[in-house]
Order: structure tokens, then sequence, then C-alpha cells
């Protein structure tokens, strides 16, 4: 049986996992934690926790009888660009933590095993765009980019250093309506179906040819849980896995929407945020992926605009009945 801890269980893709790793392990098993007082999900256990406070992890992983951590908690591509220091220090030391109680349990035959997310960020303008191979030049010019390219390498050293079970994906832009992004790059591709089902004409801050890699949260949620579950022996990677879910820009994603909702209406006004996109990668190589664990994505671009905007109405259907 496993005993599961979610650091940042708060956030985009902590809320979501926590629902399905509960549904597969029993609430009772998965220990949601995040910086603030309550859990913003409604997880059945959840622990205030700053992954900055090794000895309270250590408590908690203790405590609970943790056999299992996932450590989300960080600052992403644009409010890292914000605080760059707060971002590097979150980002890198919440990992450290992590790996080094992991290192000091299997050590002591106590084995943690450990995901924690990488990002398309990890790359640079110099990085091939098109089908970016699991292996290429990596020059990442945010803080966020730099500390997941940092953060790869952490989890590689502790792995090949120490036997550290780490894994980790680098995550296109992930997309989901349950709970909001927090100051990412590829935000847009959420933001933009919140300004639809309003009847709202959307500003997007990326131009219009702006091709990113994205997925959609039920693939995402699907890959981490398949990698964290996959015979160790078959991830062959421990610095992260390139995994691709769809790749479309503004332009075709606004296209699709009109095609449903004929009065949506978009234009394009690029900000700071287009440089950060133009450096990232337009499509991704997942081949090791596909081929180690046997990752293969399933939602496709039309099914995520209909359940996008299915789920976005739906909600604020039930806001207008709750006023
Ligand atoms: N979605 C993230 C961002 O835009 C990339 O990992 O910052």
């Amino acid at each position: 049986m496993e005993r599961i801890l979610v650091i940042g269980a708060n956030g985009q893709i902590g809320c979501e996992l926590v629902e399905a790793l509960a549904e597969k392990h029993g609430a009772e098993n998965v220990i949601a934690a995040d910086i603030g007082a309550r859990s913003s999900a409604g997880a059945s256990c959840y622990e205030t926790l700053d992954v900055l406070d090794s000895k309270r992890l250590m408590q908690v992983i203790e405590e609970y009888g943790i056999s299992q951590v996932y450590q989300l908690a960080a600052l992403l591509s644009v409010t890292g660009e914000q605080a760059p220091l707060r971002a590097w220090t979150l980002n890198m030391n919440g990992l450290l933590n992590i790996l080094e109680i992991a290192r000091e349990r299997t050590a002591a035959g106590k084995p943690l095993r450990v995901f924690w997310p990488s990002s398309i960020a990890a790359f640079g303008p110099n990085t091939p765009a098109v089908d970016t191979p699991q292996l290429a030049v990596m020059d990442p010019t945010t803080i966020y980019g730099i500390s997941k390219q940092a953060g790869e390498r952490l989890c590689e050293y502790y792995f090949s250093k120490y036997g550290v079970d780490v894994r980790s994906i680098r995550y296109p832009g992930i997309i989901s309506y349950k709970s909001p992004p927090g100051g990412g790059t590829t935000d847009y591709a959420i933001a933009i179906f919140y300004a639809a089902c309003r009847g709202e004409h959307y500003p997007c801050y990326l131009g219009p040819e702006t091709t990113l890699p994205m997925i959609y949260m039920p693939d995402a949620i699907r890959a981490t849980i398949e990698l964290m579950e996959a015979p160790s022996e078959q991830v062959c990677i421990r610095s992260s896995y390139n995994v691709a879910g769809m790749s479309f820009n503004p332009s075709q994603l606004a296209g699709m929407i009109r095609a449903r909702q004929p009065d949506f209406r978009i234009d394009y006004r690029p900000d700071h945020r287009q440089l950060i996109a133009d450096s990232w990668p337009q499509s991704l190589d997942d081949s090791h992926a596909r081929d180690d664990w046997g990752w293969k994505p399933v939602i496709g671009l039309e099914n995520l605009v209909d359940d996008m905007l299915l789920h976005i109405a739906i909600a604020s259907r039930k806001q207008v009945h709750a006023a």
C-alpha cells in the first residue's frame, strides 16, 4: 500500500492529482500539503507545509509513513520573472529538501519515490523548436527555466549517485478548468475559454502564430501516474521525459472556438510573454516516454475545446444559480 504526499496540492496540477490519486489509492492514503491554511480542493487529509522547512517536511513524511512524494510547489515562468530570487529559492531548495530526505531514506532501506515536474521552459532559443528531441541544447532564458534545467541535473545526480528513485516529466502547457493556473506563459490557452464563455472579446498576449506544445489535464495526470507506477527498470531517463499532447497557436485555437461560438472575437497584443514563448519548443519528440513506459496521449484539440467550453459553461451557470 502506498502512502502519498502531494506538495503544492492547492495548485493547478496538485488539486487534480490529489483527486486522481485518492480515487486510486483511497483518500486516507493521500496527504495533500500546501502553504495555505486549508485545502482549496477539499482533500480529506491536509497539512499546512512549507517545502522550504525541511524539518517539518521530514516530520510529515515520518508521521504519515510516506512512500511517494509529488513535489509540485513552484513559481512559474511569468511570476518567476517578477521575483527571480524567490523563484530560484523555492524551485531549487524545495526539490533539494525532498531529494535529501529521499537520499537518507534510501540509504536507510526505506526508499521514497519522488516525482518532480520539469517543463518545456528548460529549453531555450537554440533548442531545435520543432519535434524537440529528448536530448538537445538547453539554454533557458527565464529563472523558472533555469531552475528546471538545474533541477533535472539534480534529479539525475541523486539517482545515479545515491539510487534515489526520482521521476520527472517536462510538462507542456497544461490546460484545465478545475483550478486556475498560476502565472505561466501558456495560460492564454485557458483564459481564452473563460472570455469566450462570458461572451467577451479576448486580448491575447501572444501573437497569432505562436505555436506551443500543450496537453489537456486528464492526459497530464495520467502521464504522471503512469510514470510513477512504471517498474523502475523501465524508467531509463532520470532527468526528465519529454511528454507531448498536441501543438497549436492562438489563431488556430481561436478558430476552433469560433467554429462553436461564431460571435467569439480575439485580437493580439503581444507583451513581454511573447519573448518567453518564442524561446520555447513548438512541438516535442516524446518517443522515449512512449518506448520506455508506454506513454500515449489520447485527448486531441477538438475534444479539448468541446470539453473546456462545456465545463466552463456549466460552472458559470452554477455560479449564476448560487448568486
Ligand atoms: N506552463 C508553464 C508556464 O507557462 C510552463 O511549464 O510557465
